[in-house]
């Protein structure tokens, strides 16, 4: 498993591009099922979780193709609506083939995802709102079968705004028979880019980014060509990476649109923070001021900013709280950022921070994507080298991030083991 060697102390300068959005991409992927025929996909970020995806498409019979950062899937030869376990337990984003493979072929057999490192992560309201849409669901051997004749338009009104039941719900109800009005729907701008994919292929789908989406059922979608949105997440752990390092960054290529109460946030730790146009320019001189996070749904701070946040508090002025209010584990960076000298106390859901002088170089352990990232951010700044084990958590959401530091300014280095 591959280990990063970081020497901390490096003030990072210069300029970097975002990648695509591996959160985008993935529901746009899944979406490619709705269509008969091949549909491209440009801006695609080079990733772990990406190239899952595309095994399981295959797996399924699409004729895929990735390469230097555009995908292509032809779903025409589709002959299996299934997603195995095997791959459904490396990527829960998978349990995203349900609701196309239903609206497509009516039936589908998809591997329930388990639990992952920061919590249950359950899909009940994925499967509430297929029902309600005229599909039949059944749970024996830890998968879903899921059949239907044609799904049939229907109000759904969610618990809570789920990101991955939303997606699931719009496409499902894209080939619907009729009307489904989606209550409660999560507003991220993922659901946009999905949504305007969708409409693309000849959907009629309103309402996405509010919490009311409508979406009027289509007799057939057609294959596009289409080029996914940039990652707001990528581009906020950058600017973190600008924050840390007192340093001076322009983060090219932002989707500035979502990433407002993170820019927000991050001016109020001290940072200049500019936009200009999809550009953002990050300078940092002088003490990292202490601040409180509360995560949210969109467009609430997003708990997958938290952990970053969380090592730009550990050498803040003082006193910060961050309570995360999405997933009820999100919070195993705390023991590894503790070894390197953090004074974090946990209690439930809420963590207080108190800023120390410096953090300490130390072998610490990835143990989810936002956490290697956090771990990355402390040990930019940590006296002495820190190692950072189990990095392929890393390499799920950030495309080559070690090259791109290093550009910056970073000592940073991946040693394959
Ligand atoms: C998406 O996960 C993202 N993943 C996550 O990013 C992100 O943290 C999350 O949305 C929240 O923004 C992708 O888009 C691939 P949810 P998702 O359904 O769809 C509960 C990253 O780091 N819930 O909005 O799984 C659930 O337990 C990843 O890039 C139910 O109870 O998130 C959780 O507590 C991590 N029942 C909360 O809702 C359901 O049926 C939010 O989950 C569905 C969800």
């Amino acid at each position: 498993m591959d280990k990063f060697i970081i020497f901390g102390g490096e003030r990072l300068t210069g300029e970097v591009q975002v990648s695509g959005a591996k959160n985008a991409v993935l529901p746009l992927m899944a979406a490619c099922l709705l269509a008969r025929g091949q549909s491209i996909i440009h801006h695609v970020p080079a990733l772990r979780d990406v190239r899952t995806m595309v095994r399981l498409l295959e797996d399924m019979g699409t004729k895929a193709s990735l390469e230097d950062h555009t995908v292509s899937l032809d779903t025409s030869m589709l002959e299996k609506q299934e997603a195995a376990y095997d791959l459904v337990r490396t990527m829960r984003a998978s349990v995203l083939v349900l609701g196309p493979l239903l609206a497509r072929y009516g039936r589908a057999r998809v591997s329930l995802p388990g639990g992952c490192a920061i919590g249950a992560r359950p899909i009940n309201l994925h499967l509430m709102g297929l029902e309600r849409l005229g599909a039949k669901i059944e749970l024996t051997g830890g998968y879903i079968h899921a059949t239907c004749d044609r799904l049939v338009g229907n109000n759904i009104r969610l618990d809570m705004p789920t990101v991955g039941g939303t997606e699931n719900l719009m496409m499902a109800a894209a080939l619907a028979k009729g009307r489904t009005i989606i209550e409660n729907a999560a507003r991220e701008p993922e659901i946009v880019d999905l949504a305007n994919f969708i409409n693309q292929m000849g959907g009629v789908i309103s309402g996405a980014g509010t919490d009311l989406i409508v979406i009027d059922g289509v007799e057939e979608l057609q294959p596009i060509e289409y080029t996914v949105m940039s990652d707001r997440i990528e581009a906020g752990t950058l600017l973190a990476a600008g924050v840390i390092t007192q340093g001076d960054i322009l983060v090219k290529n932002c989707p500035v649109e979502g990433m407002h109460v993170v820019l927000d946030k991050l001016r109020a730790t001290g940072a200049d923070i500019t936009v200009n146009g999809k550009d953002v320019r990050v300078q940092m001189s002088g003490p990292i001021q202490a601040i409180d996070i509360r995560t949210q749904p969109h467009p609430g701070f997003p708990t997958d900013m938290q952990a970053q946040v969380m090592a730009l508090m550990t050498i803040a002025n003082g006193r910060s709280t961050i309570s995360e209010t999405i997933f009820e584990n999100r919070f195993m960076h705390v023991s590894e950022l503790r070894r390197m000298g953090a004074d974090i106390i946990c209690e439930g859901s809420m963590a207080v921070i108190r800023g120390c002088d410096f953090l300490q170089s130390a072998p610490v352990m990835a143990t989810d994507l936002r956490a290697s990232a956090c771990l990355v951010l402390a040990g930019l700044v940590a006296q002495g080298a820190t190692e950072i084990r189990r990095i392929y958590h890393l390499d799920r959401g950030y495309e080559k991030i070690e090259n791109k530091l290093e550009e910056l300014g970073a000592k940073i280095k991946r040693v394959h083991s």
